[in-house]
């Protein structure tokens, strides 16, 4: 049977590839809306790598809010936090209070499921601000990919972490203008089964392209956070910075 290649792809969609919305680009719209796909904090609690202590519940949108179908995460300097230290590696002392969430779905890319990762980003690129959007291995590390992380510099680092020491970073230039800026991953198997390519893309042009070493399989944490000074340089800002995210999705394509 003959039958012209634009209606063999038709039939290969139709037959096996399904696009699933693990979250949708409204996910935003409403505080209920959001609680019901991310959780506050990071998964690990409020403290990490920087000098800010994540602060935020159902009952303080201090830090992290949601209005008009976007997320602020908001960072003020703070005086006498207790504990005056973060509880993470490397302890650094706490002088802001931010906000950092994640999604309750975790993220794993098998040999049969891949994955797209986007959003609109308005971020802070000042001496000091560290925003990120990022994936993170949910037992122990790494894997780990940086979709968006921005330190403290007009640069985005696209990273993709094999061991804590072997690295890829590309960086692209960001605005300091705090307009909104499209970011992407698409995440797939490689065909010997166990290594994840990511093409990394901004504004919807392909920019880097890296892959993870045996990345298959293992579950990941997809994280928004604003950190603070840390990798980004000291002092940091000694106003207020936000970090506003809008249009975040995630789909998972497979059979
Ligand atoms: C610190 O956290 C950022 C995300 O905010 C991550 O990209 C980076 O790998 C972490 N660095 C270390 C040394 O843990
Ligand atoms: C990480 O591992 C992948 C798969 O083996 C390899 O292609 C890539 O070059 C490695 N990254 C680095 C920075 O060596």
């Amino acid at each position: 049977m003959f039958l012209p290649t634009a209606a063999l792809a038709l039939l290969a969609t139709t037959a096996g590839v399904q696009a699933v919305t693990v979250i949708p680009s409204n996910s935003f719209s409403s505080l209920s809306t959001f609680e019901s796909f991310w959780n506050y904090l990071y998964p690990w609690g409020s403290d990490h790598n920087g000098s800010a202590r994540m602060v935020g519940s159902s009952s303080d949108h201090s830090h992290i809010n949601v209005a008009s179908s976007t997320l602020s995460l908001i960072a003020t300097p703070t005086s006498n936090p207790s504990p005056p230290t973060s509880s993470a590696n490397p302890h650094p002392a706490i002088h802001y209070a931010s906000g950092a969430i994640h999604a309750k779905a975790q993220i794993t890319v098998t040999n049969t499921n891949a994955y797209t990762i986007s959003g609109e980003f308005s971020s802070p690129t000042a001496k000091g601000t560290w925003p990120a959007f990022w994936l993170t291995a949910v037992n122990g590390w790494p894997p780990e990919t940086d979709i968006g992380e921005w330190k403290g510099t007009t640069q985005n680092w696209y990273n993709t972490f094999n061991t804590s020491s072997v690295v890829r970073s590309d960086l692209v230039s960001w605005p300091s203008d705090l307009s909104f800026h499209a970011l992407k991953a698409v995440l797939t198997a490689e065909s010997n089964g166990a290594d994840v390519r990511i093409d990394f893309y901004m504004d919807n042009v392909l920019r880097a392209t890296q892959f993870g070493q045996g990345f298959v399989g293992k579950p990941l944490w997809l994280i928004i956070n604003l950190q603070m000074e840390g990798s980004s340089g000291s002092p940091g800002p000694s106003g207020t910075t936000t970090y506003k995210i809008r249009n975040v999705q995630v789909t998972r394509t497979g059979s």
